[in-house]
């Protein structure tokens, strides 16, 4: 079978699953503990990659070199840059861009220099799946995530796909929120991790996906709806999805 990569920037983000993972094996490389063993009848490695673009980079480089791994699928929370998408919806990135990438005037705004790209796309086929275990966990997981959900004032989560861009801000004011919305108006959601992945797995011919529960508005209340929120559902929801995914 195929041994996939599991990967969050938390430590509550990446809980849930280490705690289903079954003959657990523990390495550590570059300051990072890599977990191996079985989930729901696949091989994986489960590891925390730290929180940015750089941490980012250096973890998927060595799941890609050093751990021969079939796929990457990053999980974690974002920030909600449409209006129509809220906290505790789903965004399943189908392209991803490095918001604070600009060597301009020498390459476009954005653009990463000498790959003639700002937007990096993720795995068709992965985020097809990912995408619909999202939607079939949710009905699900309405059940377990219920009262979770009611206290932070969630109603109906639902699944979004899109542009996702990355770097290396916690976005958390209105300011800078107005501003991303309108350099990049097809934004989804704000996070700092995924492309950075992005670039390294098209790099290494590595599919990957991005799979993000979003956590806040990427606003003045960014940091108020944060932390609760990762702990209590964006862990757990992360968790079920990609369980739900891996079953199939
Ligand atoms: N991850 C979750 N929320 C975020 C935000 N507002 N900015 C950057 N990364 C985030």
């Amino acid at each position: 079978g195929l041994r996939f990569a599991l990967v969050a920037a938390l430590e509550e983000e990446l809980r849930t699953l280490l705690a289903a993972l079954q003959s657990p094996v523990t390495e550590h490389h570059a300051g990072r503990a890599f977990h191996r063993g079985r989930l729901d009848g696949h091989e994986v490695v489960l590891v925390r990659s730290g929180i940015g673009k750089v941490a980012a980079a250096t973890t998927a480089l060595l799941l890609a070199d050093r751990y021969g791994v079939d796929a990457l699928v990053f999980t974690g929370v974002a920030g909600a840059l449409q209006p129509a998408a809220s906290i505790g919806d789903v965004v399943v990135a189908r392209e991803l861009l490095q918001h604070d990438m600009d060597a301009s005037p020498l390459f476009p705004r954005h653009e990463v220099p000498l790959t003639g790209r700002s937007r990096f796309p993720t795995d068709a086929d992965l985020s097809d799946a990912l995408a619909r275990a999202a939607r079939d966990a949710l009905e699900a997981e309405r059940i377990g995530l219920d009262s979770s959900f009611a206290a932070l004032g969630i109603d109906r989560p639902r699944v979004h796909e899109g542009l996702v861009v990355s770097g290396d801000r916690f976005v958390a004011t209105s300011l800078e929120r107005t501003a991303l919305r309108t350099e990049l108006p097809d934004a989804l959601a704000v996070e700092m991790e995924g492309a950075a992945v992005a670039q390294v797995c098209l790099d290494c011919d590595l599919p990957f996906a991005v799979l993000r529960t979003l956590s806040d508005c990427a606003d003045d209340s960014a940091h108020v709806d944060f932390g609760r929120f990762v702990a209590e559902v964006a862990g757990p929801l992360g968790a079920a999805i990609v369980r739900t995914w891996l079953r199939r």
